[in-house]
């Protein structure tokens, strides 16, 4: 099945192709990099090899005017200079601290309609590539939500349509349970009594999860570090949208992730993310504005 928009289809399937090798290019390169991402995250060789594969393949596309990465400083203009064109955001390698356990992993594509960093709701098409026994990817447009298989470079339709399962199965949150604030904890307590814990380290496993079982996924802000962890153009944004145009909703705990205005001058802004069934969303949402008051 092909997209409708010619930019976003040349992005997916140069996406798709250049995944192939990415996963063909771990092997033997499991080892950290000895550099530290502009987070301050410690970077792994595959990290910076994936994003450099990556950043020249999706920048000499036709119609993209910017790249950005969570592996690098700035944003990269490729565009011819009119500012016209579509941004995308990546992360080359989710969770690529599961390379040394081997366990899952993903690569996540955000194509923005706006300069970066843009509001989520300037999302025209998302992408998440998930790194598991067999290698898949999850695509959002404005029109639907569809899952492939890919092999050999080749993209083939295994599930039209997706929808979240309307009654919840898992769920999964990041940070350590001390380090939660005690409104959240509280909701996690209640989470936890009524459905499966699946949680990974790896944010595209746990989301393929809510969204193949129903549930919900969050990392939340922490008490060290109330911003949380994931980062708003990179991870929370492309990631809200797949799962609202899935059916379900995106939060940052009081709001839709896609309408947060972001921080014009920093591209690597983390914010707190859930995501999942809507009543489940609704509930954190209203269990941390109940504690406010
Ligand atoms: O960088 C993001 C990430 O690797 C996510 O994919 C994952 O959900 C999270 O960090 C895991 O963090 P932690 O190790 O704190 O559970």
């Amino acid at each position: 099945m092909t997209v409708s928009d010619p930019i976003v289809e040349s992005v997916i399937t140069t996406l798709s192709r250049s995944v192939t090798e990415i996963r063909q290019g771990l092997v033997g390169r499991r080892g950290s990099a000895n550099a530290e991402n502009p987070s301050g995250e410690t970077q792994m060789e595959a990290d910076i090899w994936a994003d450099d594969l990556l950043a020249d393949r999706l920048s000499s596309i036709d119609g993209i005017s910017q790249y950005a990465s969570e592996e690098r400083d700035t944003v990269l203009d490729c565009g011819d200079g009119d500012g016209d064109g579509y941004a995308v955001a990546v992360d080359p390698l989710d969770g690529s601290s599961n390379l040394k356990s081997n366990n899952a992993m993903g690569t996540i594509v955000g194509i923005y309609d706006a300069p970066l960093p843009a509001r989520g709701d300037e999302l025209v098409a998302a992408a998440y590539v998930l790194y598991g026994p067999i290698t898949t990817m999850v695509l959002a447009t404005d029109e639907t939500v569809s899952e492939y298989e890919l092999t050999g470079g080749e993209r083939r339709l295994v599930r039209r349509d997706v929808t979240l399962p309307e009654d919840p199965v898992v769920y999964g949150f990041g940070g350590r349970v001390p380090d939660w604030t005690d409104e959240f904890r509280s909701y996690a307590r209640e989470i936890e009594q009524e459905y499966k814990l699946r949680y990974g380290g790896a944010m595209i496993g746990d989301i393929n999860q809510v969204l193949t079982y129903g549930g919900v996924f969050g990392y939340p802000g922490l008490v060290s570090r109330p911003e949380g962890k994931l980062r708003l153009q990179f991870e929370g944004n492309p990631i809200g949208y797949i799962v609202e145009q899935a059916g379900g909703r995106s939060s940052n705990g009081h709001q839709s992730l896609l309408t947060v205005a972001p921080n014009a001058d920093d591209i690597h802004e983390r914010t707190p993310v859930f995501v999942g069934n809507d009543a489940l969303i609704h509930r954190l949402e209203a269990e941390l504005a109940e504690a406010r008051v």
